[in-house]
């Protein structure tokens, strides 16, 4: 049991800053990773869409023997993770706008949170704010079209920083001191934001959290790997060899789900 692997998925190649976090955190760790290509973005997707991709490619990584299961998307985690965690007999480690270290480390006492629509309006969401920010205005921006530039392979190019300019633009009105990533893809714009954003505005990424989360589990459920290290890629949809070379990724396989 201990040197199954960890399974973790995605709409896309979102969930590779979850991974990046993890892997590193996780040196013997072997891990399988699903990108849900076919329906990316899960963002504008329904409530019971979103549960019904995640439990297809739940089941699909328990048939390969899944100790644990990384949700690395906020979409999938503020709509989905509670119906999994009833029906699955596996650990689930989520991801969700970490707006409470925000709410805490900011002065102005206004914060800022890009998501996709799906986080934005899910339940889970409106109860972490309101339970992590009562003395605090959180100023939301629905992240429009940037999941799919992060999928294009233009993270960091001038159409980002356009889409991003105008994103923020409303939220900058504001003196919002923090601006929490809530959506995966987004740490990969990093480069374009830090353009576009004053210097005064601190990017809050939660995916070192969600590494130790994990690991946590694993020590709590002795279910640590300590041999070898294998990663392996899959896709639901014919993958885009150019897009994943360019996060590091030689090998990747088409799946069903
Ligand atoms: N990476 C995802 C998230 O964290 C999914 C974005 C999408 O597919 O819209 O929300």
């Amino acid at each position: 049991m201990r040197n199954v692997p960890i399974g973790i998925f995605d709409s896309g190649v979102g969930g590779l800053s979850v991974l990046r976090a993890l892997a590193e955190k996780l040196p013997h760790e072997n891990f399988i990773y699903v990108a849900d290509q076919a329906y990316t973005p899960y963002g504008k997707r329904s409530k019971e869409e979103i549960i019904n991709r995640s439990e297809r490619i739940t089941a699909w990584l328990i048939k390969r023997h899944c100790k644990l299961i990384v949700v690395a998307c906020n979409t999938a985690t503020t709509n989905a993770i509670s119906t999994l965690r009833e029906n699955f007999p596996v650990s689930f480690v989520g991801i969700e706008p970490a707006i409470k270290p925000a709410a805490l480390g900011s002065k102005t006492a206004v914060v800022g949170v890009l998501a996709t629509q799906g986080t934005l309006t899910s339940e889970l969401f409106q109860n972490t704010t309101n339970d992590h920010a009562k003395d605090i205005q959180v100023i939301t921006q629905v992240g429009k079209g940037l999941v799919q530039l992060v999928e294009a392979g233009m993270a960091d190019s001038i159409e980002a920083e356009i889409q991003l300019k105008n994103a923020l633009k409303p939220m900058l009105k504001h003196p919002i001191d923090h601006l929490v990533l809530g959506c995966t893809h987004y740490p990969f714009l990093i480069p374009a934001l830090k353009r576009v954003l004053p210097q005064s505005v601190r990017i809050v990424d939660c995916s070192d959290a969600v590494a130790r989360q994990t690991e946590r589990l694993l020590n709590d459920t002795v279910l640590n790997n300590s041999s070898s290290r294998s990663i392996q890629y899959y896709s639901t949809a014919p993958p885009n060899k150019t897009l994943w070379k360019s996060f590091g990724v030689e090998n990747i396989k088409m799946i069903q789900v």
